[in-house]
């Protein structure tokens, strides 16, 4: 596979504190990916990429709320541990993911200009519809945080998709990211619990702020989605259409799949790790070579 990968935290003395998960360094090469990925389809591989251009200015929108709120936190050492990987982590999908969406550029699509919309999304909403409060911040990002972990679980069940990247590189990028979104998925959300508790109106928070940057961040997919097709020249391109259209949402879609354990955040006892994906994150840590 065609990426460089070193472990560069979690590496501590025996019997030191560590973080749950490690921190690795990865240096995708992205010069040789073809425009059509994802089933040699355009709408299906611009699916994906419409995912791609919202990580780098997600990621930092939710490494910078744990990070407003982290000193706050001063009797969990261990949570402190995980917040640091959990930045690590961030930090790294954000620069590869910007990577790529430079990369793509040579094939006239410009995905990168579209990561200052997700920007300009998130910071807006926050500013003028979630008040703007750390406290808004973290529930974004937690019901973000649920979001991206949940299509990661569910890239790393449908083998049936992953054989459709007929590119090892991406295949690669996306598998790596999954595990990783998976090994901090609780990162946010003990934070919020820690701060705010998980009493009703902890619970009421997190619960509106998920409808609503569900709604924004859906809306966005649907606009970066249909914008990479018209600058590829495949609006009308019908039959594609549907192909994307049924990986998406059809009977076994990608998102149709994934929408009862999204749903689950609506418990107000919830906890990302009452979905238990750690065989999933054994089995492709393996495959991907990475140490747990
Ligand atoms: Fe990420
Ligand atoms: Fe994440």
């Amino acid at each position: 596979m065609n990426a460089k990968f070193e472990q560069i935290a979690n590496t501590s003395a025996p019997f030191a504190l560590k973080a749950a998960f490690p921190v690795r360094r990865m240096d995708f090469k992205f010069q040789d990916v073809p425009k059509y990925w994802l089933g040699d389809d355009p709408a299906s591989t611009h699916l994906l990429t419409a995912l791609s251009v919202m990580f780098p200015d997600g990621e930092r929108y939710f490494v910078d709320s744990v990070r407003a709120v982290r000193d706050l936190i001063t009797d969990d050492p261990q949570l402190q541990k995980d917040i640091s990987a959990f930045i690590g982590q961030e930090a790294m999908h954000a620069k590869e993911h910007h990577a790529f969406n430079t990369s793509a550029q040579i094939h006239g699509l410009h995905p990168e200009s579209l990561e200052r919309f997700t920007y300009n999304l998130l910071h807006v909403a926050t500013k003028y519809v979630f008040r703007d409060s750390p406290k808004m911040r973290l529930a974004v990002t937690c019901a973000l945080e649920h979001f991206t972990g949940t299509i990661a679980a569910q890239l790393m069940r449908r083998t049936d998709i992953q054989d459709l990247m007929q590119d090892e590189t991406m295949k690669h990028l996306w598998l790596w990211h999954s595990v990783e979104e998976n090994e901090h998925k609780s990162v946010a959300f003990d934070v919020y619990e820690k701060l705010y508790g998980s009493g009703v109106s902890a619970y009421l928070n997190r619960a509106i702020v998920m409808i609503l940057a569900i709604t924004f961040i859906v809306a966005a997919k649907f606009g970066f989605w249909a914008t990479l097709m018209y600058r590829d020249g495949q609006m009308f391109n019908l039959r594609s259409w549907r192909k994307g259209l049924s990986l998406a949402w059809g009977r076994h879609g990608f998102f149709t799949e994934i929408i009862p354990d999204t749903w689950d955040y609506f418990r107000p006892n919830f906890h990302p790790w009452q979905h238990n994906t750690h065989a999933l994150l054994d089995k492709y840590r393996t495959i991907l070579g990475m140490t747990a």
